[in-house]
């Protein structure tokens, strides 16, 4: 099967062709450049700058993958969650190509490409859903975070999300607060470096909570008292190495610990993860030491399928597809608030 897949959900254009399980083409043209200047995401400036993108993004993984539109079997695109108006200009040119192809076309949620994301490896990048096996799925994105238990292929239950701010956005907000640019993730990360990540002790909000739900509202608050009170740490580049260290500390930890504790409470062998938020690699790193700890395996997705992309929302697609659990719609509208169960 030859796919073509849209995802437009946030600031990434990106179009992806698959063909039979594998990525053949994955363009991904990101905004951050535009948005920078604002601190975040402008919604109008990502819809405008999707519209007059998408056409050559297209073109350049046809032209990459040596597709031509009427080899094409399917078309897909991502149906939400995400910024309204910026789905529409995804999934509205997907669904007009299938029409004027007479292809079928199909919607599929972020959140679920994300979920079997890590399982997409290798050059040429390829889905192993072979080798898969009952998880627990830590997504961290600017806008989310999630825990799922993946029980079996395509069949998943959430067990916790964010109560207030994504794990992306405690990132960004504190790299704000002492001058880095945005995206704050990689900046703060950079700075961090060399830092000591003890010798500031944030809150670990919810660490020990019953539930799976995360917290890191209070993080944030909690930075901006600290810098409040503590005025001369901005001239201290010591100093700011190491508030740096000390609050990726809190984030991560927090993260961890009850990723690891989900995994081990419902007896699952393995844990995934994706999401911008997966490039952090004191995650990654504290991650891999908790699971070899804790006997489990982990399976992180590969830089280019950690952050938004449309090979990611191409695999999912065709698997649902060719497990025929996933019908094709022209109709199909955007679903911008559409969370998984
Ligand atoms: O998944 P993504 O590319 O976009 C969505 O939010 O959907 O994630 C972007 C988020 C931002 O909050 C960014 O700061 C964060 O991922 N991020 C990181 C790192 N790289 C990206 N956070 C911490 N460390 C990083 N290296
Ligand atoms: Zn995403």
């Amino acid at each position: 099967m030859r796919l073509l897949a849209f995802e437009t959900s946030c600031d990434e254009t990106s179009v992806a062709v698959i063909r039979d399980g594998v990525v053949v083409s994955n363009v991904v043209s990101s905004q951050i450049k535009l948005h920078e200047v604002y601190g975040g995401v402008v919604p109008e400036l990502a819809t405008r700058e999707h519209l007059q993108n998408l056409p050559s993004v297209a073109l350049e993984a046809l032209r990459q993958s040596g597709t031509k539109p009427d080899e094409l079997d399917a078309i897909a695109a991502t149906q939400g969650p995400g910024l309204p108006s910026a789905l529409m200009i995804g999934l509205q040119t997907a669904q007009a190509m299938a029409f004027s192809l007479q292809k079928p076309f199909y919607g599929v949620n972020h959140h679920e490409a994300h979920l079997y994301s890590p399982w997409i490896t290798g050059v040429p990048a390829r889905a192993c859903f072979d080798t898969f096996e009952p998880s627990v799925s830590l997504i961290v994105s600017g806008g989310h975070t999630l825990l799922v238990h993946v029980k079996s292929e395509l069949d998943h239950r959430v067990l916790g999300a964010t109560v207030d701010d994504a794990a992306g956005e405690c990132f960004d907000k504190t790299a704000k607060m002492i001058g880095l640019p945005y995206p704050g993730g990689p900046a703060l990360e950079q700075l961090a470096i060399g830092g000591n990540p003890a010798a500031y002790m944030f809150p670990r909000p919810m660490m020990h909570d019953a539930s799976d739900d995360f917290s890191f509202s209070g993080l944030k608050t909690s930075v901006r008292y600290f810098l409040r009170d503590n005025p001369s740490i901005f001239s201290s580049s010591s100093g700011l190495r190491d508030l740096c260290a000390s609050v990726q500390s809190a984030i991560v930890e927090v993260l961890v610990t009850k990723t690891v504790r989900a995994a081990r409470r419902l007896r699952v062998g393995c844990i995934t993860a994706s999401g911008g938020v997966t490039c952090n690699r004191s995650l990654r790193k504290e991650m891999e030491i908790h699971c070899l700890k804790n006997g489990l395996k982990l399976r992180i997705a590969e830089p280019a399928f950690c952050t938004d992309n449309a090979g990611m929302i191409g695999i999912l697609a065709e698997r649902k597809i060719l497990k025929r659990v996933l019908s094709t719609g022209l109709a199909n509208e955007i679903n911008p608030s559409w969370s998984l169960d």
